[in-house]
């Protein structure tokens, strides 16, 4: 299951009508794959400005003066723990009710991919993604969290409840140690299942 057709489902199960994204890069490769009625799109390197709701700026700058609320929002921006627990709470004091966020990178494969910066010669960076997920689950009882194991771990995170994370999770191999109970993995079918609309 690749990002956007998880992006799709949530907008067609739940009548989505808004979306955001953090972190465009190639535009084919995502944003415009995603059918839905309000895109709003930020990115501090990319964007075609001849579109209304593409902002070529940082997500810090974007939440600064954003007025719109959206029903799904895509992190996928820079891969730093720090910035994406911000890009995170941002984006939920934006939320519509009901709302969805995706995450992706959220289930890194080994010590290189999961750097604090993208090391030399490395094809993909998954970054501290991980920390700032570890933290939501280990601090954010309101939240209801799981990882679904595709397309580098793609993290869906809803307003509800969850029993907090209470181990360790500051080195990669700290995480992955615990990894099951940090991510609460679901397989695509799994998640289909669990997402569906009650
Ligand atoms: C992994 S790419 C995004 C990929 C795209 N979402 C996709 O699914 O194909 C990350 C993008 O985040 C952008 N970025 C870097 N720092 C950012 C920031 N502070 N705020 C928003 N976007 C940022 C980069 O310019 C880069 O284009």
């Amino acid at each position: 299951m690749k990002r956007y057709e998880l992006i799709n489902w949530f907008i067609k199960e739940y009548g989505y009508k808004s979306y955001l994204e953090i972190g465009i890069d190639v535009p084919n490769n995502c944003h415009n794959r995603i059918k839905c009625e309000f895109k709003c799109g930020v990115d501090p390197n990319v964007g075609q400005t001849n579109k209304p709701h593409y902002y070529r700026t940082t997500s810090d700058e974007f939440f600064k003066s954003n007025t719109y609320t959206y029903d799904i929002g895509f992190i996928d921006g820079l891969h730093t723990g720090e910035q994406v627990f911000k890009d995170v709470i941002n984006l939920l004091s934006v939320l519509n009710d009901g709302g969805t966020i995706v995450m992706h990178d959220c289930r890194p494969y080994n010590e290189t991919v999961a750097a604090p910066a993208r090391v030399k010669g490395s094809s993909s960076w998954y970054g501290t993604v991980y920390q700032a997920w570890s933290l939501l689950r280990s601090t954010r009882p309101d939240l209801d969290m799981h990882v679904i194991t595709d397309d580098c771990g793609l993290g869906v995170i809803m307003r509800g409840s969850q029993k907090l994370y209470t181990g360790p999770y500051s080195t990669f191999r700290e995480w992955a140690d615990n990894q099951n109970e940090i991510i609460q993995p679901l397989t695509p079918t799994q998640a289909l299942e669990y997402y569906k609309r009650k």
